[in-house]
């Protein structure tokens, strides 16, 4: 191993997500609301190496080099077949929230060795060039992902999602970040996350929604159409800072999920020390089945994530400042433990 080089300028650092609602839903068209972790992925350093390239998140204790057999392995072939990477590099990356627990890490994790490779090679992406390479990488993770959380991860903010890019009239303007999100304007958020500690695995979720809807098409139809009414009062709600509305379009969207069988045991014991510590909604967010849920708590943040964390189940509260479409994003108050 060589000594460490110097860091790029602007250091390369990809976000997080937090689905508000219409996970799984956004897979078969449905709009989906969500927000930007800022940097929760971030280059440390860069250092050369002898051959190939190799990627490691010491608070993962993850460690994968290019063309191994795994899937962080076959990722980084994808991103290095599509990218000339003439030397050979180890990044070293930091991050602040979970690995697998729904909050897009490998989303995250690709956006970053994206940008950081773009920036070491000089090749002169944008962010939507960035999206699409990262989004390739993402569908050796997960099979055939929605899109929504490596636009989350290069994007941020907070965005709505539509796959297929079929917007209506009656879906809020907002800013074009590419043909399948606008990021919208808002009066500001705050949420609380807290961990089940319960491992998932996002592409098996996703097989057993779609095996639920390949048997019942007509409930899912109705139940997707739900969805994108309950998105479309969220936003509204975040703009103007109607928590009642928001906690109820969230706890009907929770439902929702459980019928679809993606709820776990510690969801419902999370859920009542949520609410007995002063939540009004609180719901999986990802692909669930595990992994972690998101609250709401108008004031009492602190006060809820301390009660999740003093029961087992690690919480952090996240800051989404009020925003104009085109102002730069709020950062998350901390990192997740
Ligand atoms: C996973 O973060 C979100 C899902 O809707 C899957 C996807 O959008 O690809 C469950």
């Amino acid at each position: 191993m060589n000594s460490v080089q110097k860091q790029p300028e602007d250091i390369p650092s990809a976000c997080g997500k937090v689905i508000l609602l219409g996970e799984h839903a956004v897979v078969y068209g449905t709009p989906a609301l969500a927000c930007g972790l800022p940097g929760a992925v971030r280059l440390r350093m860069v250092r050369s190496r002898e051959n190939g390239l190799r990627v490691s998140v010491p608070a993962w204790d993850f460690r994968h080099s290019v063309g191994t057999h795994s899937m962080v392995g076959e990722a980084l072939r994808v991103l290095t077949d599509a990218l000339p990477c003439f030397s050979s590099f180890d990044l070293v990356f930091d991050a602040d929230l979970p690995m697998g627990a729904g909050l897009g890490s490998s989303a995250a994790l690709s956006v970053a060795c994206v940008r950081t490779i773009n920036a070491l090679m000089k090749q002169g992406l944008d962010d939507e060039e960035v999206r699409d390479l990262a989004h390739r990488m993402e569908k050796v993770f997960h099979g055939t992902p929605s899109g929504l959380d490596d636009t989350l991860a290069t994007f941020g903010g907070l965005c709505l999602f539509r796959r297929d890019g079929a917007w209506s009239d009656h879906d809020p303007e907002g800013e074009v970040l590419t043909h399948q999100a606008r990021r919208l304007k808002h009066s500001g958020l705050r949420l609380v996350i807290a961990e089940s500690g319960v491992p998932k695995s996002t592409k098996k979720m996703v097989a057993n929604v779609r095996s639920f809807a390949k048997r019942h098409p007509g409930i899912a139809q109705a139940t997707w159409t739900e969805i994108t009414d309950l998105v479309s009062c969220s936003v509204k709600a975040i703009q103007q800072q109607d928590w009642p509305s928001l906690a109820e379009a969230m706890k009907r969207n929770q439902e929702i999920l459980c019928e679809l069988n993606l709820g776990v045991a510690q969801f419902k014991t999370m859920t009542d020390v949520a609410y007995e510590a002063g939540a009004m909604a609180a719901k999986l967010t990802g692909s669930g089945g595990g992994g972690c849920m998101v609250m709401l708590a108008p004031k009492k943040e602190e006060h809820v994530a301390e009660a999740l964390t003093q029961a087992g189940f690690p919480a952090w509260t996240i800051t989404l400042a009020p925003q104009e479409p085109g102002e730069t994003l709020s950062t998350p108050n901390r990192a997740c433990p």
